[in-house]
């Protein structure tokens, strides 16, 4: 089994993230059970004036996105309890797979890729938080501190490129099957791999292909979960909700994590067994918009098409000017283009 680790970076701005995140961390571990504690208390604590406890309180809520209440005679408290994740329990319910979990990192994916110098795969990376977490198509991905699930699950292409066929669809699969384990959530599929409630965003999902296609290659599956996110928390420029919205209820994440890494393994075991298409119908009957009308992005051009299904290989199938055509690629985007 590989050493589990919970290892130092940099952040934009060359600071030391783990130090920089260990104050704050004191903190919020004194916090984390959602009681109230007094300014005198947490200070006593920590060694710090109550000034300074002030200050930290400011920065855990504009750095790390958690939420903290202040209550005059009562003190502060976490507007929810956190729960971090244990890279213990992790590695034992994977005995086989390395399993790395940071308290907080530039992104889960960059942060695979450079352990694949060093470290064996199939590997998993998981954070807490990431500084600089990456959408599809540039965006920025961003998620508060010990509240959402941020994963990178490196898979060795070892059958040619084929293998990669339809991939970004199936890891939808996976994630949907998971949300529908722990939780009774009506979540459907946006292709090629979002995880919609009701037309908001759930999870998101970035594949990408490292390594020389002609020798051994590796997939970076990053999946972004929203786990316990509250309404409170901004910054985010599409319409979201998380399993804690939908349920009413905080989710387990430890549980979740490993629930998705189960399902992911199984999809992949098909995936790498046979393809796609063996799947294909499994990912219609998700499909959140099926028979819809839609625009989809190329780039700068754009085409409106009625959304008939997906291909063998993944593609997203569009019936235009009565002729259906197939389009594949990273940069494609969809939108409902009215009420169909
Ligand atoms: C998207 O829908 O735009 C894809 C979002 C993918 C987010 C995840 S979180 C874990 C991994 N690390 C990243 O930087 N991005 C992915």
């Amino acid at each position: 089994m590989e050493a589990v680790i919970r290892q130092e970076s940099k952040d934009n701005r060359g600071l030391n993230i783990s130090e920089c995140l260990s104050d704050m961390r004191d903190l919020l571990m004194l916090l984390a059970d959602g009681e109230f504690y007094s300014g005198s208390d947490l200070g006593r604590q920590l060694g710090i004036s109550r000034a300074a406890v002030w200050k930290r309180i400011q920065r855990v809520t504009l750095e790390l996105g958690v939420s903290v209440q202040s209550v005059p005679g009562k003190g502060y408290r976490l507007a929810q309890p956190l729960q971090l994740l244990s890279a213990d329990a992790i590695q034992r319910a994977f005995p086989a797979l390395p399993v790395y979990v940071y308290e907080s990192i530039g992104s889960t994916n960059d942060q695979a890729k450079s352990l694949l110098a060093s470290a064996r795969s199939p590997m998993v990376v998981l954070a807490e938080h990431q500084s600089k977490g990456r959408g599809r198509r540039g965006r920025e991905w961003v998620s508060p501190f010990a509240q959402n699930l941020c994963l990178s699950y490196v898979w060795p292409v070892t059958k040619g490129l084929s293998q990669v066929d339809g991939l970004s669809l199936v890891v939808g699969l996976a994630v949907l099957r998971a949300i529908k384990r722990v939780s009774d959530i009506n979540v459907q599929l946006k292709w090629p791999n979002d995880v919609l409630v009701d037309g908001r965003k759930v999870a998101g999902i970035l594949l990408e292909l490292v390594g020389d296609p002609l020798e051994l290659c590796h997939v970076i599956i990053g999946i972004g979960v929203n786990l316990n996110m509250q309404e409170s928390f901004g910054g985010i420029d599409q319409e979201w909700t998380s399993l804690a919205k939908e349920c009413g209820a905080d989710v387990d994440r430890e549980l979740f994590a490993q629930v998705v890494m189960e399902e992911l393994e199984g999809y992949l075991e098909k995936q790498k067994n046979s393809g796609f298409k063996s799947m294909r119908a499994e990912w219609l009957a998700e499909h959140a918009w099926q028979g819809r009308r839609v625009l989809l992005q190329i780039g700068k051009d754009s085409v409106v098409g009625k959304l008939v299904g997906v291909g063998e290989k993944g593609e997203v199938c569009l019936l235009v000017d009565g002729e259906e055509r197939k389009y594949l690629g990273g940069e494609l985007s969809l939108r409902l283009q009215d009420d169909s």
